[in-house]
């Protein structure tokens, strides 16, 4: 991927992330968010709020956190704000393990947000244990899987609107993208980790060769 896909990509992921979160700052403020949810949430409020500001928050704070000019020029900066994020996925992950057994959707709903929940824990704990023992690119790789998970609240909500304007009853649309949300995200991480890891071997291999014909 050339330098300036990943500045456009990254500012594509930035400003829907902003977007989304936006609107759950909103939802909580009870200024956005359909009646249905507000029941649902209303009957569970202290996990719900978790959830919808731990989350909004991690989502705002996530895509910076792939910035090179941040990593470069202020770590410390990178340093505070990924505290943060996994304190977010922490509060907004537990809200999420009380929210999905009452999701709307049926057993299909709950479980795809239930699994997405614990992955999101599960990537989020991997990464701080690879950045604790000083493994920078495990601790990227496992970022990079986290925030794809954390991106689903961004691509929930786009598949969610295409299908539903194009026809589709909310309650069969539901199931179907409480796993297309973040499926699709972890295959094209794990793809893009492949495609780098090769990318790097390869250069690796060729780096003695060009050293000894003294380029
Ligand atoms: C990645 C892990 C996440 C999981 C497992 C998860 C799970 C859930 C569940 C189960 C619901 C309730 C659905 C229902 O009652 O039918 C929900 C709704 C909601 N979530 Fe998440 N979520 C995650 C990430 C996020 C993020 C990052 C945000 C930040 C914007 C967010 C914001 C919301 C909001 C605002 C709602 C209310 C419904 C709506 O407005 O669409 N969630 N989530």
């Amino acid at each position: 991927m050339t330098a300036r896909l990943q500045v456009v990509l990254l500012g594509f992921v930035i400003f829907t992330s902003i977007a989304i979160a936006l609107h759950a700052f909103g939802f909580q403020l009870r200024l956005s968010g359909s009646p249905d949810f507000h029941v649902r949430f209303d009957a569970i409020p202290i996990p719900a709020a978790m959830h919808v500001l731990g989350s909004g928050l991690a989502l705002l704070i996530g895509g910076f956190q792939f910035s090179q000019t941040l990593r470069r020029k202020y770590l410390h900066v990178h340093r505070w704000l990924g505290r943060i994020y996994l304190i977010m996925i922490l509060i907004g992950g537990l809200g999420s393990f009380l929210l999905a057994p009452q999701a709307a959707g049926g057993l299909v709903a709950k479980i795809g947000f239930f699994l997405l929940a614990v992955l999101w824990w599960f990537s989020a704990f991997q990464a701080y244990v690879a950045v604790r023992r000083g493994d920078i690119a495990e601790h990227r790789a496992w970022m990079l899987r986290n925030f794809a998970l954390t991106f689903a609240a961004v691509t929930l909500r786009i598949q969610l609107g295409t299908l539903t304007a194009s026809g589709v009853p909310f309650e069969e649309a539901y199931p179907v993208v409480a796993w297309l949300s973040w499926v699709p995200n972890l295959v094209l991480i794990e793809w893009y980790l492949a495609l780098s890891q090769r990318k790097a071997a390869a250069n690796a291999r060729a780096a003695p060769e060009g050293a000894l014909s003294g380029n």
